[in-house]
């Protein structure tokens, strides 16, 4: 399908500044022409505009809460226009407090009409705080557990139903920092997690096997790229680097099974922060593995 690209320029959820500056760091690193070269339908519809980031501390347990909901309300707007118009969005974050309003979206679209949901988190972490149990009020380490309809009411009741989605509609893939509290809830919640250890010992092949297992005609893949998943040796430009993960040919698998599973519905390439970066690196990295997930390919067999 033809492809949007939405910016949304910030990092309200973080704690560093400078993941507002990924969109345009993924559109210099070429990421659209990149899609035009593979022979994608695509448009840029230029970045949402949000409210600042006014750099506070946190309150009764979140920072930012009222900028963060109006955030994640225009991403999901957005990408749910987009969904209505046939097209496959892809969200430039901004960090992944924005996964809430896309998955949001993509759920709603997927009731109405009649998929099945697939959601994979590709992450060094889980994202599954609460205002008790986070360590920093950072909101960006709470979407997954918003989604499933834990948090404050604003943020779980997006679309105005909750949850937006059931656990089991989630693999998350090389997780290697859960918080104490926060893994006590992702065990509650059943949440399906191939953390680096298991991908250690089964190998990315099989891990990606299962966590595609039952994709189908009729599923609706969303896949919530963290670029904090992969190794900070090769990805250094994310605020929270976590070592030990996925090194540049497990990725390059990960999205080459994606792409293979032909189900991808819909994008979100968040937490890069070129400030931290050199040379814009990460993000041309990004723009590599995107390649890989619309059917890049170095495989000679067929
Ligand atoms: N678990 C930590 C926290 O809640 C880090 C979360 C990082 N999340 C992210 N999307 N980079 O503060
Ligand atoms: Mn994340
Ligand atoms: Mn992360
Ligand atoms: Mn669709």
């Amino acid at each position: 399908p033809p492809v949007s690209l939405i910016g949304a320029p910030t990092d309200i959820g973080a704690g560093h500044r400078g993941a507002r500056l990924g969109p345009e760091a993924l559109r210099i690193a070429g990421l659209g022409e990149a899609l035009v070269k593979r022979g994608v339908d695509v448009a840029d519809r230029g970045n949402l505009d949000g409210p600042r980031n006014p750099w506070q501390k946190p309150v009764e347990g979140y920072r930012h809460l009222p900028e963060v909901v109006e955030w994640n309300r225009l991403v999901m707007d957005a990408v749910a226009t987009e969904l209505r118009d046939g097209r496959m969005p892809i969200l430039l974050g901004g960090d992944h407090c924005l996964g809430l309003g896309s998955i949001t979206a993509v759920a709603r679209h997927c009731r109405e009409t009649g998929k099945q949901l697939r959601v994979l988190w590709l992450d060094a972490h889980a994202d599954f705080n609460t205002s008790q149990v986070t360590p920093s009020g950072n909101v960006h380490g709470m979407p997954v557990a918003c989604l499933c309809g834990l948090g404050p009411q604003a943020l779980t009741h997006l679309a105005g139903e909750a949850p937006a989605i059931r656990p089991d509609v989630i693999r998350q893939i090389g997780i290697r920092s859960v918080d104490e509290g926060e893994k006590r809830l992702v065990k509650e919640y059943g949440l399906d997690v191939y953390d680096m250890r298991y991908i250690d010992e089964v190998g990315m092949k099989r891990a990606m096997e299962e966590a595609l297992e039952g994709v189908d005609e009729n599923t609706h893949l969303h896949v919530s790229f963290d670029v904090d998943f992969l190794d900070p040796s090769i990805a250094p430009g994310v605020g929270t680097t976590v070592p030990g993960g996925p090194n540049y040919r497990e990725a390059q698998l990960v999205m080459e099974m994606i792409a293979d599973s032909g189900r991808m519905g819909s994008l979100d390439i968040v937490e890069l922060n070129p400030l931290l970066d050199k040379r814009n690196h990460t993000a041309k990295l990004a723009v590599d593995l995107v390649e890989s997930l619309f059917g890049k390919s170095t495989l000679m067999r067929d």
